[in-house]
């Protein structure tokens, strides 16, 4: 089983957090979104764009059972992309983990995701899209949290920090 697996939405710093965490704990760091993109030997924007988000959702279902059954993750700080909790296969899979929910709000999303964001669920407006995601999603996160940390107006280290307290 991982020391931990994260999730939360784009902004709330997973991949940070879980780096800095796998480097203090000296634990294996397996991101699902750069093993997905090492796979399919394309960009996450490019699989959205070439066979839309049905298909990503399937491919990261795989990828996060793949991450979870491999005995070479035991131990190991997982983080997962922002939507994985949409899939019922995805949340299903995480149940009986050590999951933690990076909270962050509005404001501290979009600071951090930038409004330039090349994020394909954000292209058009990423103010009004981070928002309906942030609103949309809450109730999924909390669904598959064992714990929640808010991220807002800390630094990855006291999020960090925060995760090593709980668990
Ligand atoms: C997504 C978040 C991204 C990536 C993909 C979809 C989402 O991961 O998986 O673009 O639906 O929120 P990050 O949360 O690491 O940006």
């Amino acid at each position: 089983m991982p020391k931990v697996v994260l999730v939360g939405p784009m902004g709330a710093g997973k991949s940070t957090v879980a780096a800095l965490l796998a480097a203090q704990w000296g634990a294996p760091l397996r991101d699902v979104d750069t093993e997905i993109e090492a796979a399919e030997g394309r960009a996450i924007s490019d699989i959205f764009v070439d066979d839309g988000e049905a298909h990503f959702r399937a491919l990261e279902r795989a990828a996060v059972a793949a991450v979870l059954d491999d005995p070479a993750a035991a131990g190991a700080v997982v983080a997962l992309g922002g939507g994985a909790v949409l899939d019922e296969g995805t949340r299903a899979r995480l149940a009986g983990h050590p999951v933690v929910f990076l909270r962050v709000g509005f404001a501290d999303a979009v600071k951090r995701v930038g409004l330039g964001s090349s994020r394909p669920l954000l292209l058009g407006n990423v103010r009004s899209r981070t928002k309906a995601l942030l609103e949309e999603r809450a109730p999924l996160y909390d669904e598959v949290a064992v714990h929640t940390v808010d991220t807002d107006e800390r630094t990855p280290a006291e999020v960090a920090a925060e995760v090593t307290r709980l668990l």
